[in-house]
Protein backbone atom coordinates (compact mmCIF):
# COMPACT_ATOMS: atom_id res chain seq x y z
CA UNK A 1 0.00 0.00 0.00
CA UNK A 2 1.44 3.50 -0.13
CA UNK A 3 0.14 6.75 0.12
CA UNK A 4 -0.68 7.11 -3.68
CA UNK A 5 -3.09 4.19 -3.02
CA UNK A 6 -4.63 5.78 -0.47
CA UNK A 7 -5.12 8.87 -1.54
CA UNK A 8 -6.96 7.58 -4.80
CA UNK A 9 -9.40 5.58 -2.76
CA UNK A 10 -10.70 8.45 -1.07
CA UNK A 11 -10.28 10.68 -3.82
CA UNK A 12 -8.20 13.13 -1.64
CA UNK A 13 -6.29 16.16 -3.37
CA UNK A 14 -3.86 16.05 -0.52
CA UNK A 15 -3.34 14.06 2.15
CA UNK A 16 -5.68 14.72 5.45
CA UNK A 17 -4.05 15.81 8.96
CA UNK A 18 -0.76 17.17 7.78
CA UNK A 19 1.56 19.00 10.04
CA UNK A 20 1.97 22.50 8.46
CA UNK A 21 -1.21 24.43 8.23
CA UNK A 22 -1.55 27.44 6.71
CA UNK A 23 -2.98 30.23 9.64
CA UNK A 24 -6.26 30.38 7.59
CA UNK A 25 -6.61 26.61 7.22
CA UNK A 26 -6.82 26.33 10.91
CA UNK A 27 -9.89 24.65 12.76
CA UNK A 28 -11.19 27.43 14.93
CA UNK A 29 -12.20 25.06 17.95
CA UNK A 30 -13.10 26.58 21.21
CA UNK A 31 -9.46 26.51 23.18
CA UNK A 32 -7.69 27.45 19.69
CA UNK A 33 -9.30 30.60 19.33
CA UNK A 34 -8.67 31.71 23.03
CA UNK A 35 -5.26 30.87 22.99
CA UNK A 36 -4.72 33.02 19.84
CA UNK A 37 -7.19 36.03 21.30
CA UNK A 38 -5.41 35.76 24.50
CA UNK A 39 -1.45 35.94 23.20
CA UNK A 40 -2.95 38.51 20.93
CA UNK A 41 -3.51 40.67 23.79
CA UNK A 42 -0.75 39.76 25.96
CA UNK A 43 1.70 40.61 23.10
CA UNK A 44 -0.42 44.08 22.47
CA UNK A 45 0.07 44.52 26.07
CA UNK A 46 3.81 43.50 26.25
CA UNK A 47 3.34 41.21 29.15
CA UNK A 48 4.48 38.59 30.26
CA UNK A 49 2.39 34.84 29.56
CA UNK A 50 2.52 31.53 29.92
CA UNK A 51 0.79 28.67 27.65
CA UNK A 52 0.64 25.16 28.79
CA UNK A 53 -1.00 22.55 27.08
CA UNK A 54 -0.02 18.47 26.86
CA UNK A 55 1.89 17.23 24.11
CA UNK A 56 0.06 17.60 20.36
CA UNK A 57 -3.10 20.02 22.28
CA UNK A 58 -2.09 22.73 19.60
CA UNK A 59 0.24 25.17 21.44
CA UNK A 60 2.51 25.80 18.73
CA UNK A 61 -0.07 26.03 15.91
CA UNK A 62 -1.83 28.66 18.52
CA UNK A 63 1.48 30.63 19.31
CA UNK A 64 2.21 30.59 15.37
CA UNK A 65 -1.43 32.13 14.35
CA UNK A 66 -1.67 35.02 16.75
CA UNK A 67 2.16 35.73 15.66
CA UNK A 68 1.16 35.85 11.89
CA UNK A 69 -1.47 38.22 13.15
CA UNK A 70 1.16 40.88 13.95
CA UNK A 71 2.28 43.70 12.05
CA UNK A 72 5.93 42.49 10.43
CA UNK A 73 6.82 46.16 10.12
CA UNK A 74 6.61 46.53 13.71
CA UNK A 75 7.69 43.37 15.02
CA UNK A 76 10.54 41.73 15.69
CA UNK A 77 9.64 38.06 17.07
CA UNK A 78 13.01 35.90 18.54
CA UNK A 79 11.36 32.44 18.35
CA UNK A 80 13.20 30.04 21.04
CA UNK A 81 12.02 26.32 20.03
CA UNK A 82 14.16 24.05 21.71
CA UNK A 83 15.90 25.49 25.13
CA UNK A 84 18.36 23.05 24.81
CA UNK A 85 19.33 24.67 21.93
CA UNK A 86 19.93 27.98 24.01
CA UNK A 87 23.11 26.34 25.84
CA UNK A 88 24.69 30.29 25.53
CA UNK A 89 22.24 31.07 27.32
CA UNK A 90 18.85 33.10 26.39
CA UNK A 91 20.51 36.50 26.74
CA UNK A 92 22.84 35.58 24.13
CA UNK A 93 20.16 34.32 21.83
CA UNK A 94 18.35 37.73 22.32
CA UNK A 95 21.67 39.32 21.41
CA UNK A 96 22.20 37.37 18.37
CA UNK A 97 18.43 37.48 16.97
CA UNK A 98 19.01 41.33 17.39
CA UNK A 99 22.27 41.35 15.18
CA UNK A 100 24.60 41.72 17.65
CA UNK A 101 27.79 39.76 18.76
CA UNK A 102 27.26 38.21 22.62
CA UNK A 103 29.58 39.84 24.96
CA UNK A 104 31.55 37.21 26.79
CA UNK A 105 31.10 37.82 30.35
CA UNK A 106 27.56 37.72 31.61
CA UNK A 107 27.94 41.06 33.84
CA UNK A 108 28.17 42.27 30.55
CA UNK A 109 25.74 40.33 28.35
CA UNK A 110 22.97 41.33 30.44
CA UNK A 111 23.00 44.99 29.69
CA UNK A 112 24.33 44.63 26.29
CA UNK A 113 21.18 42.66 25.67
CA UNK A 114 19.11 45.69 27.63
CA UNK A 115 20.37 48.18 25.31
CA UNK A 116 19.98 45.97 22.27
CA UNK A 117 16.01 45.06 23.20
CA UNK A 118 15.71 49.33 24.30
CA UNK A 119 17.14 50.02 21.03
CA UNK A 120 14.90 48.04 18.84
CA UNK A 121 11.92 49.99 20.74
CA UNK A 122 12.88 52.88 20.38
CA UNK A 123 15.03 53.48 17.39
CA UNK A 124 13.93 51.43 15.18
CA UNK A 125 10.07 51.61 16.02
CA UNK A 126 9.78 47.57 16.72
CA UNK A 127 8.61 45.60 19.56
CA UNK A 128 10.37 42.58 20.50
CA UNK A 129 8.24 39.02 21.04
CA UNK A 130 10.19 36.74 22.47
CA UNK A 131 8.82 33.12 22.30
CA UNK A 132 10.43 30.19 24.70
CA UNK A 133 8.43 27.00 23.39
CA UNK A 134 9.08 23.67 25.06
CA UNK A 135 9.96 26.07 27.73
CA UNK A 136 9.47 23.17 30.21
CA UNK A 137 12.67 22.06 29.20
CA UNK A 138 14.04 25.49 30.44
CA UNK A 139 17.21 24.89 33.05
CA UNK A 140 17.42 26.25 36.38
CA UNK A 141 20.03 29.18 35.10
CA UNK A 142 17.29 29.69 31.83
CA UNK A 143 14.74 30.91 34.12
CA UNK A 144 16.50 32.70 36.45
CA UNK A 145 18.00 34.72 33.53
CA UNK A 146 14.54 34.90 32.08
CA UNK A 147 13.78 36.27 35.95
CA UNK A 148 16.38 38.99 35.45
CA UNK A 149 15.49 40.51 32.33
CA UNK A 150 11.88 40.83 33.33
CA UNK A 151 13.24 42.30 36.42
CA UNK A 152 15.18 44.99 34.73
CA UNK A 153 12.79 45.95 31.88
CA UNK A 154 9.27 44.82 32.89
CA UNK A 155 8.95 47.17 35.70
CA UNK A 156 7.97 50.36 34.75
CA UNK A 157 8.08 50.12 31.13
CA UNK A 158 8.40 46.89 29.65
CA UNK A 159 9.86 46.75 25.79
CA UNK A 160 8.64 43.60 25.15
CA UNK A 161 6.74 40.72 25.57
CA UNK A 162 7.40 37.40 26.16
CA UNK A 163 5.49 34.32 25.99
CA UNK A 164 6.38 30.55 27.66
CA UNK A 165 4.79 27.69 26.01
CA UNK A 166 4.79 24.34 27.59
CA UNK A 167 3.78 21.24 29.40
CA UNK A 168 1.43 21.54 32.02
CA UNK A 169 4.91 20.93 34.26
CA UNK A 170 5.64 24.32 33.28
CA UNK A 171 3.25 26.11 35.88
CA UNK A 172 4.32 23.74 38.58
CA UNK A 173 7.99 25.22 38.07
CA UNK A 174 7.51 28.64 37.85
CA UNK A 175 5.50 28.39 41.37
CA UNK A 176 8.49 26.91 43.11
CA UNK A 177 10.19 29.33 45.87
CA UNK A 178 12.69 30.97 43.44
CA UNK A 179 10.54 31.89 40.54
CA UNK A 180 8.06 33.44 42.53
CA UNK A 181 9.19 36.70 41.90
CA UNK A 182 8.96 35.62 37.97
CA UNK A 183 5.23 33.89 38.49
CA UNK A 184 3.92 37.28 39.81
CA UNK A 185 4.74 39.01 36.31
CA UNK A 186 3.15 36.50 34.91
CA UNK A 187 -0.20 38.72 33.36
CA UNK A 188 -1.57 35.61 31.04
CA UNK A 189 -1.99 32.34 32.36
CA UNK A 190 -3.85 29.87 30.03
CA UNK A 191 -3.92 25.90 29.98
CA UNK A 192 -5.27 24.66 26.47
CA UNK A 193 -7.29 22.00 27.04
CA UNK A 194 -8.61 18.94 24.37
CA UNK A 195 -11.23 19.42 21.85
CA UNK A 196 -15.04 18.41 23.16
CA UNK A 197 -16.38 15.32 21.17
CA UNK A 198 -18.42 17.59 18.78
CA UNK A 199 -14.92 19.98 18.24
CA UNK A 200 -13.22 16.64 17.74
CA UNK A 201 -15.58 15.62 14.68
CA UNK A 202 -16.04 19.43 13.27
CA UNK A 203 -12.02 18.80 13.41
CA UNK A 204 -12.09 15.86 11.46
CA UNK A 205 -14.54 16.96 8.88
CA UNK A 206 -12.25 19.83 8.88
CA UNK A 207 -9.29 18.09 7.85
CA UNK A 208 -11.26 16.17 5.59
CA UNK A 209 -12.44 19.01 3.79
CA UNK A 210 -9.04 20.36 2.89
CA UNK A 211 -7.92 17.15 1.33
CA UNK A 212 -11.17 17.70 -0.80
CA UNK A 213 -13.98 15.34 0.90
CA UNK A 214 -16.56 17.84 1.73
CA UNK A 215 -18.91 14.57 2.37
CA UNK A 216 -18.97 12.41 5.82
CA UNK A 217 -16.28 10.09 6.00
CA UNK A 218 -15.85 8.67 9.37
CA UNK A 219 -19.40 7.56 11.01
CA UNK A 220 -20.15 8.36 14.09
CA UNK A 221 -19.16 5.76 16.38
CA UNK A 222 -15.83 6.00 15.31
CA UNK A 223 -15.19 9.48 15.57
CA UNK A 224 -16.72 8.94 18.69
CA UNK A 225 -14.20 6.35 19.48
CA UNK A 226 -11.58 8.24 18.24
CA UNK A 227 -12.35 11.49 20.26
CA UNK A 228 -12.39 9.31 23.43
CA UNK A 229 -9.14 7.88 23.18
CA UNK A 230 -7.41 10.91 21.78
CA UNK A 231 -9.28 13.21 24.59
CA UNK A 232 -9.88 15.64 21.75
CA UNK A 233 -5.74 16.71 21.89
CA UNK A 234 -5.48 17.31 17.56
CA UNK A 235 -2.21 15.72 17.24
CA UNK A 236 -3.56 12.15 18.47
CA UNK A 237 -6.74 12.79 16.41
CA UNK A 238 -4.62 13.27 13.43
CA UNK A 239 -2.68 10.14 14.31
CA UNK A 240 -5.73 7.56 14.88
CA UNK A 241 -7.85 9.37 11.64
CA UNK A 242 -5.08 8.52 9.72
CA UNK A 243 -4.15 4.93 11.03
CA UNK A 244 -8.30 4.66 10.49
CA UNK A 245 -8.23 5.54 7.07
CA UNK A 246 -5.42 3.12 6.73
CA UNK A 247 -7.76 0.46 8.10
CA UNK A 248 -10.80 0.85 6.57
CA UNK A 249 -8.58 1.08 3.31
CA UNK A 250 -7.19 -2.15 3.65
CA UNK A 251 -10.65 -3.35 4.40
CA UNK A 252 -11.79 -2.13 1.17
CA UNK A 253 -14.48 0.24 2.73
CA UNK A 254 -15.62 3.63 1.47
CA UNK A 255 -16.41 4.37 5.17
CA UNK A 256 -14.15 4.49 7.97
CA UNK A 257 -16.63 2.78 10.65
CA UNK A 258 -15.89 1.95 14.48
CA UNK A 259 -14.22 -1.41 13.69
CA UNK A 260 -11.63 0.82 11.41
CA UNK A 261 -11.37 3.15 14.53
CA UNK A 262 -11.01 0.07 16.54
CA UNK A 263 -8.29 -1.06 14.57
CA UNK A 264 -6.48 2.44 14.93
CA UNK A 265 -6.44 2.87 18.03
CA UNK A 266 -4.94 -0.56 18.64
CA UNK A 267 -2.32 0.10 16.01
CA UNK A 268 -1.58 3.83 18.23
CA UNK A 269 -1.43 2.62 21.54
CA UNK A 270 0.66 -0.66 21.61
CA UNK A 271 4.23 -0.87 20.17
N1 LIG B 1 -6.39 24.76 15.30
C1 LIG B 1 -5.90 23.72 14.62
N2 LIG B 1 -6.36 23.43 13.38
C2 LIG B 1 -5.89 22.39 12.68
N3 LIG B 1 -4.96 21.54 13.15
C3 LIG B 1 -4.46 21.76 14.37
C4 LIG B 1 -4.91 22.84 15.18
N4 LIG B 1 -4.25 22.80 16.36
C5 LIG B 1 -3.42 21.74 16.28
N5 LIG B 1 -3.54 21.11 15.10
C6 LIG B 1 -2.82 19.90 14.67
O1 LIG B 1 -2.27 19.29 15.81
C7 LIG B 1 -0.85 19.16 15.68
C8 LIG B 1 -0.21 19.42 17.01
O2 LIG B 1 -0.29 20.78 17.36
P1 LIG B 1 0.93 21.52 18.07
O3 LIG B 1 0.61 22.97 18.12
O4 LIG B 1 2.21 21.13 17.42
O5 LIG B 1 0.85 20.90 19.53
P2 LIG B 1 1.75 21.25 20.81
O6 LIG B 1 2.66 22.39 20.44
O7 LIG B 1 0.77 21.61 21.87
O8 LIG B 1 2.48 19.98 21.14
C9 LIG B 1 -0.46 20.15 14.60
O9 LIG B 1 0.67 19.70 13.88
C10 LIG B 1 -1.69 20.20 13.71
O10 LIG B 1 -1.66 19.16 12.77
MG1 LIG C 1 4.70 22.53 20.36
Amino acid sequence: MTIENLQAHYGFTRMPFSKNLAPQMLHRHATHAEAVARIGWCLTERALGVITGEVGAGKTVAVRAALGGLDTSRTTVIYQGNPAVGARGLYAGIVLALGGTPRYQKSMLIPQTAELLAAEEHERGRTVVLVLDEAHLLDVDQLEELRLLTNADMDSHSPFAALLVGQPTLRRRIKLGTFAALDQRIALRYAMTGMDPAETKTYLAHHLNLAGRADTLFSDDAAELIHQVSRGLPRAVNNLAIQALVAAFAANKSIVDESSARAAVTEVTTD
